[in-house]
């Protein structure tokens, strides 16, 4: 790996075996992206990659450059209005009304390993030698703004991270209007944009289309960065598929308002931008003062969308993922949420509890409605202390009662929220994001404390870390149960209102810290009812996520298929849930429920008590099941096979590290009569190893598995242990050992 700065042509070149990052400082000052893509040799001179040329209609920087356009140039970090017409990177408001900023070239530094970024979550080395740092600063010398432009290359992944820091060295205030984190202008547009999108219940559904002139993005403007859109965008050659071709993927580690676009200029030149959404943002930088924005992550592959997604699974599950519980196989739990919703009491929690010990649970957690007033959703939030009527020995005594059994216990909080029924709302009225003066929406029957005061957050600590010291809390499940609104802060003067939106996510961001820090043992789940906040800043302190309220096994098909492009099996939360499904009223059979829930955290969503012995002697084996497995399944290499995005069979499968265990799980959505032959061609496998695939007398090599395929259809399967009759819903695991 290196970072080499050619003096002479002002070119710096990133590489290592796998991708070059190439950029050059342009006859204006202005810092030029010449190429990011597959690794090339480096050269002293490659000012050839940047094109000048005369065109009519484009306005160029003076008399002698006139083949100098900006919106015919590609850059680093472009602004808007001094010749480049496209959308820029930043946006500087000065008090003289101007919004015009000229970016020159200042110097460089190169550092080993990676800083890291100062409150907010960011990618990190273990080791200096994993990785080098470029910083590059540039000035504008009417404004005295000094933008430093960070960018990260480790040794052994196809990954540049970047992020931006600005400072004020001049003598007046100034407002940031725009700070994106990334900028990138791609020399072509023969790209599909794919995007990961739904609503709740049905988050981050693959979407997928051209890029075509104009302007392509998804975002969010709801305070978190939303189950409508994910902080992730992969722009793919048309011809590429899960296991050949060209992508790049561009990843923000951020959980507030965020823009992910594209726009196609007029000579087909893609730039890409991401970052804080520009239009819930304005932030004011006193003289002296800095700004950093948050991280985003670009990785390049020529290996199809697998090997893409399996290097943000293995750079999140390794240098974002934090703790104790980073490389640790996930416990088995059961949430009473689905159980019980908020009719319960403690000797009913215990007798769930105690079932799930008998089956082998490991991990009891306590949902929604423990505290306060809370016997609806209507009540209760912010009133962070057991209700007694319900708990008589609050939850130190009922963790006691649980630990007694031989598990370990959990607790749900909502930490940045209020209703109005609750003390604390009543003697902090003034607490909630609103607008005096006007209407304070609702949402879930509840407000939104101001987590951009630090005194809201203070509280809200003490609260959660006293119950974390005085009660036996192995895990918490941190929820957030609506978007914000009327985002304003009574706290801070009128130039300074477009900074709420981002000193809130600081706000939730400084809260985690602290418990984390303090509480390194607990594992932490995030969760916005379902996956409204599934994003690579929450994975920073909470290594896994609460994928979807959707707990429908087919439902959840198409979303943790969506969700496994950027983040890994180890970070979703999947559970089995009781049927009739609670959200779709669909019945399906309780091996499917497990099949599906296995590729993820596992867990149940349900009283195991109401379930026949017959269904609780499979429980137990799907636990004794998952115990083996969940080494293997939620830190393996991880393979898309079969999409339910365009069929009626999904696949997927984990390979271990030295290929010689592989675990296929098959699911088909609807059964059919006389259906044809099918197969699905594996990934991943040694094509020298032989494998045995359990429950089947033959042995199958690994180049046979991934070329001629696994047959799936039942002809094959008779020779499968596990062959039953087919059915809607059906699915299938294939174990294989070489
Ligand atoms: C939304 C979560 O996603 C559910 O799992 C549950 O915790 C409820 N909130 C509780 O109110």
């Amino acid at each position: 790996m290196q970072i080499i700065f050619h003096e002479k042509t002002k070119t710096f070149h990133l590489y290592n075996h796998e991708i070059s990052y190439i950029m050059t400082v342009l006859p204006g000052g202005q810092l030029g992206q010449l190429y990011f893509g597959k690794a090339v040799r480096d050269r002293e001179d490659f000012s050839h990659l940047a094109e000048y040329s005369f065109r009519n209609m484009a306005s160029y920087l003076s008399e002698d450059q006139d083949t100098v356009s900006l919106e015919h140039l590609k850059q680093e970090y472009p602004v808007y209005g001094t010749t480049d017409y496209r959308e820029p990177a930043v946006e500087v408001i000065q008090t003289n009304g101007s919004r015009l900023s000229d970016l020159s070239y200042a110097g460089f530094l190169i550092i080993q390993g990676k800083p890291q970024l100062p409150g907010l979550p960011a990618v990190y080395v273990e080791k200096e030698d994993e990785a080098a740092t470029l910083i590059i600063t540039l000035k504008d010398s009417v404004t005295g703004l000094s933008v430093q432009l960070f960018y990260t290359i480790f040794e052994e992944r196809p990954v540049i991270t970047r992020s931006v820091c600005f400072t004020n060295q001049g003598c007046e205030a100034l407002h940031l209007g725009r700070a994106m984190s990334l900028s990138m202008d791609f020399p072509d547009c023969d790209y599909e944009w794919l995007q990961f999108s739904g609503v709740w219940a049905r988050e981050r559904h693959l979407k997928t289309r051209n890029l075509e002139p104009g302007i392509v993005s998804v975002g969010s403007m709801r305070g978190s960065s939303s189950h409508e859109h994910n902080p992730f965008i992969i722009l793919k050659r048309p011809h590429t598929d899960e296991s050949q071709g060209e992508a790049v993927g561009f990843s923000l580690i951020y959980s507030g308002n965020f823009l992910a676009q594209a726009e196609v200029d007029n000579q087909n030149v893609t730039r890409i931008l991401l970052g804080i959404h520009p239009d819930t943002f304005d932030w004011k930088l006193e003289p002296g003062a800095d700004f950093q924005t948050p991280e985003a992550v670009m990785a390049y592959t020529c290996r199809g969308l697998n090997e893409l997604s399996q290097s943000f699974h293995s750079l999140y599950q390794k240098r974002l993922a934090r703790g104790y519980w980073r490389d640790r196989p996930r416990p088995i739990l059961l949430n009473n949420w689905e159980a019980t919703y908020f009719d319960f009491n403690e000797d009913l929690l215990v007798e769930i509890a105690d079932r799930a010990k008998k089956c082998g649970v490991e991990l009891f957690v306590l949902d929604d409605g423990w505290f306060g007033a809370r016997r609806n959703d209507r009540a209760g939030l912010g009133d962070w202390t057991a209700n007694k009527e319900l708990l008589p020995d609050g939850i130190s005594g009922l963790s006691k009662r649980i630990e007694a059994l031989g598990m370990k216990f959990g607790l749900w909080f909502e930490p940045e929220m209020v209703n109005a029924d609750s003390d604390l709302y009543r003697a902090h009225p003034d607490w909630i994001l609103q607008m005096p003066g006007r209407r304070a929406s609702l949402g879930r029957h509840q407000h939104v404390l101001d987590f951009s005061r630090k005194e809201v957050v203070d509280c809200i600590y003490n609260m959660m870390a006293a119950l974390l010291r005085e009660a036996k809390i192995s895990y918490i499940k941190w929820d957030m149960n609506r978007y914000i609104t009327e985002c304003y802060c009574a706290a801070l003067p009128a130039d300074q209102q477009g900074e709420v939106f981002h000193r809130y996510i600081l706000g939730v961001y400084d809260l985690y810290e602290r418990l984390t820090s303090e509480f390194p043992h607990v594992l932490f789940e995030s969760c916005a009812s379902g996956g409204a906040r599934f994003d690579p800043g929450m994975l920073y302190y909470a290594p896994q996520a609460w994928t979807s309220d959707d707990t429908d096994a087919i439902e959840r098909l198409k979303i943790q298929y969506g969700t496994s492009y950027c983040y890994p099996v180890s970070s979703m939360g999947s559970h089995v849930s009781a049927v009739p499904n609670h959200q779709l009223h669909r019945n399906t059979p309780l091996y499917t429920r497990a099949n599906t829930a296995y590729f993820g955290t596992f867990g149940y969503e349900l009283d195991l008590n109401k379930l026949t012995e017959d269904e609780r002697e499979e429980v137990k084996k799907q636990i004794a099941f998952m115990k083996e497995y969940r080494g293997l399944i939620q830190f393996g290499t991880f393979y898309r096979l079969c999409s339910p995005f365009e069929g009626n069979i999904t696949a997927w499968m984990v390979v271990s590290p030295d290929k010689k265990t592989a675990i296929i799980g098959w699911y088909k959505t609807l059964n059919q009569v006389n259906a044809p032959f099918s197969r699905i061609r594996l990934q991943g496998l040694d094509p020298e190893l032989c494998y045995h695939l359990e429950g089947c007398s033959q042995t199958f090599y690994g180049d046979e598995l991934m070329n001629a395929g696994l047959i799936t259809s039942d002809s094959m399967c008779g020779e499968y242990k596990n062959r039953r009759p087919g059915c809607d819903f059906d699915s299938r695991l294939f174990i294989f050992k070489a």
